[in-house]
């Protein structure tokens, strides 16, 4: 019976979501309405258990700045009646789930009743409930029960990269709280700058917290700001910071990189490098070869030290040592590494990595913590009590989950907030694409885990890379909506998970950003493009929208003074040009920017296209028509939903051109950027055929046109109908270079018949 009754409650909760105006994100468990409604007023009387003082000082400092609302009657609770008129805190002193609560609103009183950690996540949902942009704070009769899905509720901060204020830090930390995170991954060193104050080793921040300059153009170009950029937290702010975190059941994981990410350091201390320096800290992102040296006991104390102090800031049950993107090459030269190796019978720079982790794990677990590390640290060898932080991909994650070690999925795509999120996106990003929906969908728990392995995904994590985020308005705009989704990816049981719902709920989590002041970025209102194959004859350009006040609008030609049309059915493009799109109001008034789209058509536009290879599932936005949609991408890695990405595998596309055609030229673009691991192919073959059956092998390249965005081509008078187009990938990424020893990505966006 009791069985029946959740069933019935979900469906409630799901038919009467919208209808009610209820947007808790992230969507409670389940929900129960009722008629009537509760009004706060100057009379509401207050009450609290006094064990409850973090949820009541939140609610009562929330509804203070937002709602001007000062309650007078502000009591130690007694519960000993009902009081009309009165919100109640109860603590469950029974309940072990930190998470869990019951919220109930009826006419008389809200009550909301849990663990402590729970109670602070009722009122984190209360303050959901109250009205926007209305007067009386009248709030729908209700019951919610709610619990997190996941122990692990992460957001990250790269403070390496740019620095955010204390004031900031815990406006961020306030953030979390909102959304029902309880993990701050704090990254306070990396060969930018070394951000927090060690009593033993002022260097630190006296030298290492500054850089002369910041790289300010994409990566890979040479533009710089010019000046110098510093900053640190001292002791006593980081104290301060945790203690607010605390507050609000956030624990704050501190990250101080190693062996790999450690210029900072090297620049304040050179005595803990293989080469002495002297060193610099960087003015530009990427990997440096200059590492931690591994064979001088030196550098073991040293860090031994640093965790020291760390661990008396820090209460946090995990410290996370990084480990990832560690170059060996110069351990590979070091006497010292060298000897390490031989003593301690190591087979190569990869078991010397591990017994480097393994050291530092048995130092601080001797201190009762534990470490968490990227997930290189699986490489070589895991440290026996090590959780995995998996971000190049989810292998990591599952190889851990597999070795019975916990494992936390921050998967670059769609978990690095640094890429962009829309395709209109004018602003320099890092990486590549990763929408809302694509964040909302995501799942940490991946299929091919059994039951019992599952148990070790301990949860998920978004990370704030701020190599392009020297201010807080764009820090902001890269995190939200996207840290929404996650929230609900993370809190909500799967089975409440429903995009549509989320998506209707946009409007109101938008005007309480506003609310609270938060800048957040429109992409899902944004005007969405996608190009259609045209029977296999050419291409269509499809529209659409979110923002249900508007209509779109189109035009294609390069003059701007054509007449716009409205658009009713995908755009036919049969000429090479510009096509545009904006939506109006009513009132013929933009609404938005207009979208602007080149085209350049040509025999393969829109025709049919097969792979012998899939591409990676992080790079197939589009699909293989991708690569015959007349859209060539000349900008980089922030609109790459316009590339196919194949990982360690090469392209070999197979094209019909529906008839046997005249060749002048065919064309394949690549693209290349080794920072993020794309590398040029290493050789492109080309091969016609006039029936399908029989092919001519006709050219291959190993040269290509340009430098980043690369054409590979073969110009030569030919006929045919089919044609074969295979661009190997080059394989294993080289030592010294970013990635190295991963698979190498091979990128393209467009092939081209004339
Ligand atoms: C990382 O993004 N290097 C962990
Ligand atoms: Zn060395």
């Amino acid at each position: 019976m009791k069985h029946l009754f959740f069933v019935l409650s979900l469906c409630i909760a799901f038919n009467t979501m919208g209808q009610n105006n209820i947007s808790i994100t992230p969507a409670p468990a389940h929900i129960n309405f009722y008629e009537g409604s509760f009004v706060i007023n100057k009379k509401t009387i207050l009450k609290s258990d006094e064990e409850l003082s973090n949820a009541k000082n939140f609610l009562t400092s929330y509804l203070k700045t937002f709602y001007q609302v000062v309650f007078i009657n502000n009591e130690i609770a007694t519960h000993k009646k009902n009081t009309k008129n009165s919100i109640e805190l109860i603590l469950d002193r029974e309940e072990k789930n930190n998470t869990k609560y019951y919220l109930e609103i009826n006419k008389d009183h809200i009550k909301i009743k849990g663990s402590a950690g729970g109670v602070f996540y009722g009122v984190q949902s209360l303050i959901q409930l109250l009205p926007l942009n209305q007067k009386s704070l009248s709030i729908r009769n209700l019951v919610i029960e709610d619990s997190a899905r996941f122990n692990y509720r992460g957001m990250h901060l790269d403070a390496a990269r740019h620095f955010f204020s204390v004031i900031y830090i815990k406006k961020y930390i306030d953030y979390l709280a909102l959304h029902k995170f309880n993990t701050l991954h704090w990254h306070l060193t990396d060969d930018q700058g070394w951000r927090i104050e060690i009593k033993q080793y002022p260097l630190l921040t006296e030298k290492g917290s500054c850089r002369n300059q910041t790289l300010i153009g994409p990566y890979g170009t040479n533009k710089y700001d010019g000046k110098k950029y510093c900053g640190f937290y001292t002791q006593e702010e980081i104290k301060e910071i945790v203690k607010y975190a605390s507050d609000r059941y956030i624990t704050i994981i501190p990250e101080i990189e190693m062996p790999g990410h450690s210029m900072a350091a090297l620049a304040s201390y050179p005595f803990l490098g293989c080469t002495k320096g002297p060193y610099e800290v960087m003015q530009t992102w990427g990997v440096s070869n200059d590492v931690l040296c591994a064979g001088n006991d030196s550098t073991f104390i040293f860090l031994q030290h640093v965790i020291d102090e760390v661990i008396q800031l820090f209460p946090s049950p995990y410290i996370h040592i990084g480990g990832d993107e560690c170059p060996k090459d110069n351990w590979h030269n070091c006497n010292l590494c060298q000897k390490r190796m031989k003593d301690n019978n190591l087979k190569d720079e990869h078991e010397l990595q591990s017994y480097f982790m393994s050291r530092i794990e048995k130092y601080i677990n001797s201190k009762g913590r534990n470490i968490i590390g990227w997930d290189e640290i699986l490489e070589g060898g895991l440290a026996p009590n090590a959780t995995v932080m998996s971000w190049r991909g989810e292998e990591g994650g599952i190889a851990a989950a597999r070795l019975h070690h916990f494992a936390i999925m921050t998967p670059g795509n769609p978990l690095y907030f640094d890429h962009s999120q829309t395709i209109n996106e004018d602003s320099i990003t890092q990486g590549g694409y990763n929408s809302l929906k694509l964040v909302y969908d995501y799942e940490p728990v991946p299929n091919s885990l059994t039951k019992e392995e599952a148990k070790y995904i301990l949860g998920a994590q978004a990370n704030m890379w701020t190599e392009y985020m020297d201010n807080e308005r764009k820090l902001e705009y890269m995190l939200f909506p996207r840290m929404a989704a996650l929230s609900e990816v993370l809190w909500s049981p799967a089975s409440q998970k429903n995009w549509s719902r989320f998506e209707n709920n946009i409007p109101d989590l938008f005007e309480r950003y506003k609310l609270w002041n938060i800048n957040f970025s429109r992409a899902i209102f944004d005007i969405q493009t996608s190009v259609g194959t045209n029977n296999f004859k050419g291409i269509t350009w499809q529209l659409t929208s979110n923002n249900k006040k508007g209509k779109l609008f189109y035009k294609c030609t390069d003059s701007t003074n054509a007449t716009d049309l409205i658009y009713e059915h995908p755009i036919e493009v049969n000429q090479s040009g510009t096509c545009y799109a904006v939506l109006k109001d009513d009132k013929n008034t933009s609404l938005g920017p207009w979208v602007k789209q080149n085209f350049h058509i040509n025999k393969a536009t829109g025709r049919k296209i097969a792979l012998a290879n899939p591409p990676s599932k992080s790079y197939n936005i589009g699909g293989e028509l991708t690569l015959v949609d007349g859209i060539q991408n000349n900008i980089g890695m922030s609109k790459s939903a316009q590339f196919l990405g194949f990982s360690g595998t090469d392209l070999n596309a197979l094209i019909d051109l529906g008839e046997v055609v005249s060749i002048d030229s065919i064309k394949l673009h690549a693209f290349e950027q080794t920072a993020s691991w794309i590398y040029r192919p290493s050789r492109v073959s080309f091969f016609e055929s006039k029936d399908g059956i029989n092919y001519d092998y006709v050219f291959s390249s190993t040269e290509a046109e340009g430098t980043s965005n690369l054409i590979y081509r073969y110009s030569q008078k030919s006929e045919a109908r089919y044609l074969k187009i295979i661009a190997q990938n080059m394989g294993t990424i080289p030592s010294g270079a970013p990635g190295s020893g991963n698979k190498s990505w091979l990128f393209a966006d467009e092939i081209e018949v004339f």
